[in-house]
């Protein structure tokens, strides 16, 4: 190989993952999912390489949200966790990024990707995709900042891919060092297809390690889609809500081996633990089965293809009720969890709407 074809060490090399030999895995945030006690349990059944927490919303008078913060003072999932923010004013993200550097953090990450209209129509978030120079200007500042790890997460356009070149051009020059690609535009939101021929160029366009996200839906999945893009690794969001064991299982596949099937009983262990680490003293009853809900949304997806389990689940107003439906359907049965979601069995909501706020 020619001198010039050899690849220097990155200036700033990623937390070392759990398989150094494989392709990495992250979960992805999710507002109103991915805090403490959620990670805490996704590192029960099995770490993705890295964490990443909901985003810290930055304007002139924000603070950093204890509870987003909790993520990272009293990370005991042994992995690291990478601090996201939202926002578009230089001194403020400054101002953030310099409290945010005296946590434990393994590096900051900028959202440009949330679809959120109410975000959007702020110019932050997936909002700033319409603006070149702008993710200019916010990216140099924040690389001259920030002296330790400084990623990205972001939608492949706004409303169409125009300004996708220019921007990852901008990953370059501001030597981003981890890019996270949800394979959508801002106005695809959740549910179309995923671009991963628009991630297999990113791939190529970029120096830094690029993570596919979107629709990686199983182990399986991750593989193909590991193979078809070129990406470094994924980052899986909904999936692994309904499967927390998706990061366990993608590393056996990567490593060629057989991958462990999930019992329904285990299934329902997973649900008694959610159910436990996310209970607060201070929550009536309901509202806390309510929360449930949201994740059964996704878990349900995953028990029977007529979405019998998720129409009880849905009924259900006291614990006692709830945990009655759980053993019915998840206890004293030889049925298997499935790998893929039941296409029929739609999870709502599937997008970023704040859990608590969505009480059916
Ligand atoms: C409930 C929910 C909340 C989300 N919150 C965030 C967030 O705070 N920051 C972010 O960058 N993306 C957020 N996303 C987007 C996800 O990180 C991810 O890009 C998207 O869900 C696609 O990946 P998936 O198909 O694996 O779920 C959220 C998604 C969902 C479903």
């Amino acid at each position: 190989m020619p001198s010039s074809e050899v690849q220097s060490p990155p200036l700033r090399p990623l937390p070392e993952p759990i398989d150094k030999s494989q392709p990495l895995t992250a979960l992805a945030p999710m507002q109103d999912v991915t805090d403490m006690p959620f990670m805490t349990v996704i590192s029960e059944f099995g770490s993705p390489d890295y964490f990443f927490t909901e985003y810290f919303r930055v304007h002139e008078h924000s603070k950093l949200e204890k509870h987003i913060l909790q993520a990272i003072t009293e990370n005991t999932t042994n992995r690291p966790v990478f601090a996201q923010l939202i926002g578009e004013k230089i001194p403020e993200m400054i101002r953030t990024v310099k409290e945010l550097v005296k946590h434990p953090i393994a590096g900051i990450d900028l959202n440009m990707g949330c679809p959120a209209p109410k975000v959007y129509k702020k110019n932050v978030g997936g909002g700033l995709l319409r603006d070149v120079q702008k993710i200019d200007q916010l990216l140099g500042a924040l690389r001259e900042e920030i002296d330790g790890l400084f990623t990205v997460k972001m939608r492949i356009g706004f409303g169409d891919t125009e300004n996708f070149e220019a921007i990852l051009a901008l990953i370059n020059k501001h030597q981003i060092d981890l890019l996270s690609l949800h394979g959508r535009t801002v106005k695809e939101m959740y549910r179309s297809e995923v671009h991963f021929d628009a991630i297999a160029f990113a791939v190529k366009a970029v120096n830094c390690p690029v993570l596919s996200n979107g629709n990686v839906t199983s182990a399986r999945r991750a593989k193909e889609i590991i193979e078809e893009t070129g990406a470094a690794g994924v980052m899986i969001g909904r999936s692994a809500i309904r499967n927390p064991w998706i990061f366990q299982q993608t590393r056996e596949v990567l490593q060629g081996k057989k991958i462990t099937q999930i019992s329904l009983t285990e299934v329902y262990h997973y649900i008694e633990r959610l159910y436990h680490v996310t209970k607060k003293t201070d929550l009536i009853e309901r509202y806390h089965v309510n929360k449930m809900k949201k994740y059964l949304n996704f878990i349900g997806q995953g028990v029977d293809p007529e979405g019998s389990f998720l129409h009880e689940i849905r009924r259900v107003q006291t614990e006692k009720e709830f945990f009655n439906v759980c053993e019915k359907h998840l206890l004293n049965t030889d049925k298997w969890f499935a790998d893929e979601p039941f296409s029929g069995v739609i999870a709502r909501p599937n997008c970023e709407t704040p859990l608590a706020k969505n009480l059916s």
